[in-house]
């Protein structure tokens, strides 16, 4: 049985102060619930406050990226070990923002999910289509190459990844995948998990659905046999419809 996990990406959103209320109130709302796992992902510079609004909490902490390497001259980058420093346990790994605007690689994701669970780090590893490569008939090998090659090589730490599956098309348009249409690829990404780790490994390993998930349409959606959670842009920032989503979860 896979625990559900509901991660909020807040994007470049929120100051640091502004972490710490909005932390404060999605604690006020799981109060008592423990049938979910929730994590929230703020910016770096929040990271602090939070890991302190987050302590001894049934809200985990986590990152929206990190680099591979492990110190030096890396300009604005940050490493797996500063995260880890902090309190952090999850970090998002090749979202399709960094893809689309920061030349992220199906290689580099690869590179920095490797270094996230070197470091003890969870990686949230994001793959998904763009509406191009679905109407173009390309869904389904753009979904397997990423998955392939984020996790290739990862040997026994396969098991410890979760996977998000976020069609592009979703993201921040109010357009959700049809809870079907999310089911037939969280399937494809399960059998493409048993391929590279086999299916008893694959068979533990939760997958998210990520793109426009909402208070009104998280339950159906988390009632697919393979879609054990979500990844949730703009509904995590606001405590009510977040803790909403993360209860149905449950
Ligand atoms: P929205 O929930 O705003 O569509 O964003 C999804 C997302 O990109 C989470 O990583």
């Amino acid at each position: 049985m896979r625990t559900k996990i509901v991660a909020g990406n807040w994007k470049m959103n929120k100051t640091a102060s502004e972490a710490a209320a909005l932390i404060d109130g999605i604690k006020k709302e799981l109060a008592g619930f423990t049938q979910v796992e929730a994590v929230v992902c703020p910016p770096f510079t929040d990271l602090k406050e939070a890991a302190a609004a987050c302590a001894g909490s049934n809200v985990a902490l986590g990152a929206q990226n990190v680099h591979w390497e492990a110190s030096g001259a890396f300009t604005g980058e940050i490493s797996a070990a500063m995260l880890k420093d902090l309190g952090v346990k999850y970090v998002i790994v090749g979202h399709s923002e960094r893809r689309q605007y920061f030349g992220e690689t199906d290689e580099t994701v690869n590179k920095r999910t490797k270094a996230a669970l070197a470091a003890g780090l969870i990686p949230l590893v994001c793959v998904g289509e763009t509406l191009e490569e679905r109407d173009g008939g390309k869904m389904e090998s753009v979904v397997v190459r990423q998955t392939k090659a984020g996790l290739d090589g990862l040997g026994a730490d396969l098991s410890k990844v979760v996977v998000a599956y976020e069609p592009v098309w979703a993201i921040g348009t109010g357009r959700t995948a049809s809870p079907a249409q999310a089911q037939e690829v969280h399937a494809l990404i399960r059998r493409t998990l048993a391929e590279i780790g086999g299916k008893a490994v694959a068979d533990t390993i939760r997958i998210q659905y990520g793109g426009s998930m909402k208070p009104d349409n998280a339950k159906e959606l988390m009632s697919q046999p393979d879609i054990d959670g979500g990844l949730i842009g703009g509904a995590a920032l606001k405590a009510d419809s977040f803790a909403a989503i993360i209860k149905a979860g449950a």
